[in-house]
Parts: C-alpha cells; structure tokens; sequence
C-alpha cells in the first residue's frame, strides 16, 4: 500500500515519516520532490505512484508572515487543497489533510466541536487553511473519502515552535512575559502522527471519512501561553520567572505584519480515543525530543 506523506520535511511531516515508516512503506516528499501547487507534477507524480493514502502536511504556516504574502498562502494552503484532492479522486486515492483551530473566529470560550462550520477566522493564516476546508467541501465526501484533522498549538522536534522558543529565551533571561488570554490546546507532532496512523488503519466503520480533532488531553476550557509557558520551566527546571500579560500588552508597538490571534483556539474532540494530557507529552517531547 503506497503511502505519499507531502510535507515530509516540515514538523509534522517529519513525525509522520517517523511513525508511519516502522510499519508501512512510505514516500517522504517536500517541495523538491513535488510542489503542491503543480497540477501538472501532481498528476504525473501520482499517475507514477498511484497513492493508496496521501498524507498532507505541506502548508504555508508563517502565521505573521502570511499576512503580507496572502497570495503565497492561499495557494499552498487553499488552492493546492484543491488540486490534490481533484488528483486523489483520479487515482482512488483517500486524503489525509490537516487544518488549525485558526479557521475559528475565536470568540467562543466554550471551544468548537469536530460539527462546528467555521466561519470568520480573525488572520490571513487561518483564511487561507479555511480556503483548504472548503475546497474540500466542495468536492464533498460522496466523491473523495478525506479525513480532515484539525489541530493546534502544535511543537515537536525540528520545527519553529513555542517550546523552543521559551526554552531559548529562558537561558536568555531571567524573566519572560507571555500572553495570559490566549485558550487553546498544545498537540505533540508524535501524538498527532500516532492519532493519524490510527484513523488511517483503523477500519472504515470506526473511523469514517470527515473531520477528526486532535489535541493532546487538555482542561476543557484549555489553557494558556502562559500556563505553557510556567509548566515548560518547571519541567525543564530552568528559574524563570513568568509574568503574565495581555495579547494587547504583547503586540505593542503593533507592527504591519502582526497577525492577531483568537482568544480562544479550543478544539473539542468528540469522536476519536483521547490523546496522553498535555504535561505528560510535554515532558516526554523535553526529555527526549526537543530541538535545543
Ligand atoms: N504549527 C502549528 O502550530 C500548527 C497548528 C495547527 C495546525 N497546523 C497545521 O499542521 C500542518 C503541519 O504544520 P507544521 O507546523 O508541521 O508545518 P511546517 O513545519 O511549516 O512544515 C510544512 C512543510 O510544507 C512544505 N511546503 C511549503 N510549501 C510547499 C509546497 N508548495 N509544496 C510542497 N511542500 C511545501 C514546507 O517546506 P519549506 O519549509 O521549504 O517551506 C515544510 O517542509 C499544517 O497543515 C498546519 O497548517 C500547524
């Protein structure tokens, strides 16, 4: 069974490669061996191939940065959607596609479930990942059997992510200030990866094609960046001290290419087993996996 994972490179992707390989053969693909956004190389690429699964987590995921280059990441994260879902329905083959909590417009403390129809994500990332959504609608899942995973606050091992970035400025300097009225959920690449493979060979009855949730296990009304932030010093037992401040506090002086956050990105899982609790992932990610 063929098995394409696009976004091999990324963080996720390298996850992905890592725990699908132990049992499965697998085709690891970034951008040089296909770019997403190349109808013509996906055609040509899975006419070779003839994928049983594609797996995508190739995205354009530069929150900040997809506010000035939006058309660079509608294309990756909406129009190129689009294209490898119209091949997979050529070549029978089922989609795998991730998507954020970001589609969200973040105003609902009590989070959103997998049956939710996002609507008014506040950034130009969370538009562009809402384009993708759509795309698929579209095609709908008569046509195309897709499973749509939403996730988010996600780190893990070669990436940019939030617990490198804490534990770099923590060696840095004596005190931080992180943001204390951002909800949401942190997800582990690995767990995410195990989640996958778990829809994907589970069977079709159990898991049916549509959209999945995964975060790792996390209080419902989800907690903040700086709750993260204090439990990441405490694992890593690094003195620093947490102050707590504002999302508006943070992003002063407001720069051009700042993308506003949602106050609240909690994702609620109603179909799929629960993940490990956050701290416990967390300490396995700083025992053994983290970057720095
Ligand atoms: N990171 C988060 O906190 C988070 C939260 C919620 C959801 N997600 C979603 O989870 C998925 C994985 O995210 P991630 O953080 O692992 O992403 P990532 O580390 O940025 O990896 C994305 C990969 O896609 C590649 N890529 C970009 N454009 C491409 C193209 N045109 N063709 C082929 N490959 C291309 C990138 O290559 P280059 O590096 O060369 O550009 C990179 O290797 C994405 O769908 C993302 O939206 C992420």
């Amino acid at each position: 069974m063929a098995i394409i994972i696009l976004g091999a490179k990324g963080m996720l992707g390298r996850a992905l490669v890592d725990v699908f390989s132990r049992d499965h053969d697998v085709l690891a693909w970034d951008q040089e061996e296909l770019d997403i956004t190349d109808a013509d190389a996906i055609y040509s690429r899975f006419h070779e191939m003839r994928p049983r699964f594609v797996i995508n987590a190739a995205a354009f995921t530069d929150v900040d940065g997809a506010e000035v280059n939006t058309r660079a990441a509608n294309l990756v994260n909406g129009t190129a959607v689009g294209l490898l879902a119209e091949a997979c329905i050529e070549w029978g083959s089922t989609l795998v596609h991730y998507s954020t909590d970001y589609v969200f417009d973040g105003e609902n403390p009590k989070g959103y479930d997998e049956d939710w129809m996002p609507t008014n994500p506040v950034n130009a990332y969370g538009r562009s990942k809402l384009l993708g959504e759509q795309a698929l609608w579209r095609i709908g899942l008569e046509r195309l059997p897709f499973y749509l995973i939403r996730t988010s606050w996600l780190y893990g091992p070669h990436g940019k992510n939030f617990v490198d970035t804490m534990l770099k400025l923590g060696r840095e300097q004596k005190e931080i200030r992180v943001v204390n009225d951002q909800h949401g959920k942190p997800t582990y690449t690995y767990d995410l990866a195990h989640a996958t493979l778990e829809i994907v060979s589970g069977d079709e009855e159990k898991y049916e094609p549509g959209v999945y949730h995964v975060t790792n296990e996390t209080p419902s009304e989800g907690i903040t960046w700086y709750d993260f932030a204090f439990e990441i010093f405490r694992l890593a037992r690094l003195p620093v001290r947490v102050a707590p401040i504002s999302s508006e506090e943070f992003s002063r002086p407001a720069g051009p290419a700042r993308a506003k956050r949602p106050r609240y990105s909690i994702l609620t899982n109603t179909k799929l087993f629960r993940r490990r609790p956050w701290e416990e992932a967390l300490q396995e990610y700083l025992e053994t996996g983290s970057g720095n």
